[in-house]
């Protein structure tokens, strides 16, 4: 079992089971998780998929690549610990993941 957890800027913490090879975004969605609007449905073109993942779990996930990178400078208020989850694919590793949301993403 692979469980995530996205926080709301508001501090609701919502804690989901997640599928192996799926990707964030996409547990995010199925799950209406308020935050990730996820316009483009993962083609990366949106950027509103976008998410802070907690320093301690940095390590655990391949580099951006350039593309995601440079979507990543379009999305509001873009920190370090940015990523688009459309970008982050679901793994055993990752269980127990924790990413908060920014307080809007358009
Ligand atoms: S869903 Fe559009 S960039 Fe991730």
């Amino acid at each position: 079992m692979i469980r995530v957890t996205f926080v709301e800027s508001s501090g609701s913490a919502h804690e989901i089971e997640a599928q192996d090879e799926v990707s964030l975004m996409t547990v995010a969605t199925n799950h209406a998780v308020p935050g990730i609007v996820a316009d483009c449905g993962g083609s990366l073109s949106c950027a509103t998929c976008h998410v802070y993942v907690r320093p301690q779990f940095a390590h655990l996930l391949e580099a951006p690549t350039p593309d995601e990178t440079a979507m990543i400078e379009m999305a509001l208020d873009p920190s370090p610990r940015s990523r688009l989850s459309c970008c982050i694919k679901i793994r055993p590793e990752l269980n127990g993941l924790v990413v908060d949301l920014p307080e809007r993403q358009l």
